[in-house]
């Protein structure tokens, strides 16, 4: 079984996703990390974020194993994420790695913006997990000031929304629901009613 869960930013997706494959025992590639990888390391080494190639040639030495959640979570690192996989080269360099995740025999659980559109069209189960931006900002903002990042909610939302219409409006396999995701938007409801919510769907559609 594939399942395949895309979102916008602090939707809640990633928590979903990692309570999904614990539950049904399956492993878990949280995409965005690849994306983030890839940023940091053009942070890192200065390299220039008009030069596709040499944003590629960062996403073709990338090893999946060796990603560090942690390292990789800042909201510097979540800007240059989103500006690299605008573009297509690294798109593509990261393709094969993740089709071969997704393809493993008994299944995989795999989250991120173009999962049930791109990497995995035929995934058993699609979850689009949603909110509004307020709502968003609101978890991404409380989710900072946790980890001593000091930052205003203006600035998460004004970040959120610039983050979104990047990932939705590239040419490139946008931030998009595929037509037979379920949708879920857990506006209002906490992470214990957003992971029954998203069990139900999934028990639905297996
Ligand atoms: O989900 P996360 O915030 O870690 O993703 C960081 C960025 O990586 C996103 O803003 C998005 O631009 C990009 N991304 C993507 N495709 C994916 C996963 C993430 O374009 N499958």
């Amino acid at each position: 079984m594939i399942i395949a869960i895309d979102g916008p930013a602090a939707s809640g997706k990633g928590t979903i996703a990692r309570r999904l494959a614990a539950h049904y025992r399956l492993p878990h590639l949280d995409t965005g990390l690849l994306y983030r990888a890839v940023g940091a390391k053009a942070l890192a080494h200065h390299v220039n974020f008009e030069d596709p190639a040499a944003l590629a040639a960062l996403a073709g030495v990338l090893d999946p194993a060796a990603l560090d959640p942690e390292a990789l979570k800042s909201g510097a690192i979540g800007e240059a994420a989103s500006r690299v996989a605008a573009v297509p080269q690294v798109r593509a360099k990261l393709l094969t790695l993740q089709q071969d995740f997704a393809r493993q025999p008994g299944g995989a659980v795999l989250d991120g913006r173009d999962i049930g559109t791109v990497i995995a069209p035929d995934a058993e189960v699609k979850l689009f997990v949603t909110a509004t931006p307020e709502a968003r900002a609101a978890r991404r903002h409380h989710e900072l000031l946790g980890r001593g990042e000091e930052v205003a909610l203006e600035a998460v939302l004004a970040d959120i929304l610039k983050r979104d219409e990047r990932d939705s409006g590239r040419a490139s396999a946008p931030l998009a629901r595929a037509a037979d995701a379920e949708i879920l938007d857990n506006t209002g409801l906490d992470v214990e009613q957003s992971w029954q919510a998203a069990l139900a769907l999934v028990e639905r559609r297996r």
